[in-house]
C-alpha cells in the first residue's frame, strides 16, 4: 500500500473509501464505506454521519483504509465488520462460519410456521450450526418451554455460536459432531443398556454444505473466504442429505418434521432421497423471495 496520508475529515475519508471501492467494483461502495469507517470507531452509520465534518485521527484512518483494501480485495464486509443480522438479531460472525444469508430466513419462517400449526413446546436440533443463526432464532421465537440443540463438526464453529446464544439471551444445548451421530444410539450402546430410547426431535432443521465440488471454484469471490467444510456437498451436492436423512428418520419422533435448505435445482432430487427413504409423507418444496427452489419439508410417517 502506498504512504497513506489521512484526510483532513470523516467525510473526505469516507469520500476516498467509496471511490476505492467503486473502482474495485465492490458496492453498493459508499454504503459499504460507511458500514466499514463507522465498524473502525464502533458507532452505528447514523453516528457516523453527524460527524462527518470531524477530524479523523490517523490511526483511526490507516484501519479503516486496510478494511477498504481488504474489502475491495474480495473479503466479505461481515467478516471486516464481525457482524450479520439474521432473523432481526445480532450474530457474530468471523471466517469459521458461514456468513448467514437472507435465503435461510424462508426455513426457519417455515419451522415458526409448521411450530404455529401445532400447539405446545417443541425440541429441535439444528445440524451444522454453524454462528447458531438457525438454531438461536428458533429458541428466541419458538414458544417458551421449547428446547433447541444444535450440532456441528467444528469446535470452533461451536464456541462462537455458544457465544451468539449467550449474546442473545437463549438457551441452546451445542454438541459437537457428525450430523445426528450424537444423538443414536449405536447398537453397541442399547446392548449395555438397553431400556435407553434415543431422544426424539419434532424437528430436524438443517442447512448443510450443498455446493457440488466441481462448482466452488468457480463460484463468486466473496464465498473463497468461506470455510470450505461450510459449503462442499461432494460430488452432486447432495450427499449430505443422502446421510441426513435416514439418520432423520430414526432421530424424529412419529409426525415429526424434517425440514432442510437446499440449492435452487436440488429441490427434486432431495424429494427424492427423501421418498426413498420410505418413512415420511410425500415431501414439500418451497421457494425463497426470489422463486428459486429453497426449503424441503417433510413429515415422519
Ligand atoms: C452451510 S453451513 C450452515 C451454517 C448455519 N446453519 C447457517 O445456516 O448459516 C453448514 C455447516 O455444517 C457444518 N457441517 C458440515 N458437515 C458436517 C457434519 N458432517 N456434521 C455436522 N456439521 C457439519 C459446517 O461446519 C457448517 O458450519
Amino acid at each position: 500500500m502506498p504512504a497513506v496520508i489521512p484526510p483532513a475529515t470523516l467525510g473526505e475519508a469516507l469520500r476516498r473509501g467509496a471511490a476505492r471501492l467503486a473502482q474495485a467494483g465492490v458496492g453498493p461502495a459508499r454504503l459499504e464505506a460507511e458500514v466499514l469507517l463507522a465498524a473502525t470507531y464502533g458507532w452505528t452509520r447514523a453516528g457516523l454521519l453527524v460527524r462527518l465534518a470531524e477530524p479523523i485521527t490517523p490511526a483511526g484512518y490507516l484501519r479503516y483504509i486496510e478494511m477498504v483494501e481488504k474489502r475491495a480485495g474480495g473479503y466479505p464486509l461481515q467478516y471486516l465488520t464481525g457482524h450479520q443480522e439474521f432473523m432481526s438479531l445480532d450474530f457474530l460472525v468471523t471466517p469459521a462460519v458461514l456468513i448467514p444469508r437472507a435465503d435461510t430466513e424462508v426455513l426457519v419462517e417455515a419451522v415458526l410456521e409448521l411450530a404455529g400449526r401445532e400447539q405446545g413446546p417443541w425440541s429441535v436440533v439444528d445440524v451444522g450450526t454453524g454462528s447458531g443463526a438457525i438454531a438461536i432464532s428458533l429458541a428466541h421465537y419458538l414458544p417458551e418451554g421449547s428446547r433447541v440443540w444444535a450440532v456441528d463438526l467444528s469446535d470452533e464453529a461451536l464456541e462462537l455460536a455458544r457465544t451468539n446464544a449467550n449474546r442473545n439471551g437463549v438457551d441452546v444445548t451445542f454438541v459437537h459432531g457428525d450430523l445426528l451421530e450424537p444423538f443414536l444410539l449405536t447398537k453397541k450402546k442399547q446392548e449395555i443398556s438397553p431400556r435407553v430410547a434415543n431422544p426424539l426431535f419434532d424437528v430436524v432443521v438443517s442447512n448443510p454444505p450443498y455446493i457440488p465440488t466441481g462448482e466452488l471454484a468457480g463460484l463468486a469471490p466473496e464465498l473463497a473466504f468461506e470455510p470450505c467444510a461450510a459449503l462442499d456437498g461432494g460430488e452432486d451436492g447432495v450427499e449430505v442429505y443422502r446421510r441426513l436423512v435416514p439418520q432423520a428418520c430414526r432421530a424424529l419422533r412419529s409426525g415429526g418434521y424434517l425440514a432442510v435448505e437446499v440449492g435452487w435445482n436440488q429441490g427434486p432430487p432431495v424429494v427424492e432421497l427423501i421418498s426413498s427413504a420410505g418413512c415420511f409423507e410425500k415431501a414439500c418444496i418451497r421457494q425463497d423471495y426470489a422463486g428459486r427452489d429453497r426449503v424441503v419439508i417433510a413429515r415422519k410417517i
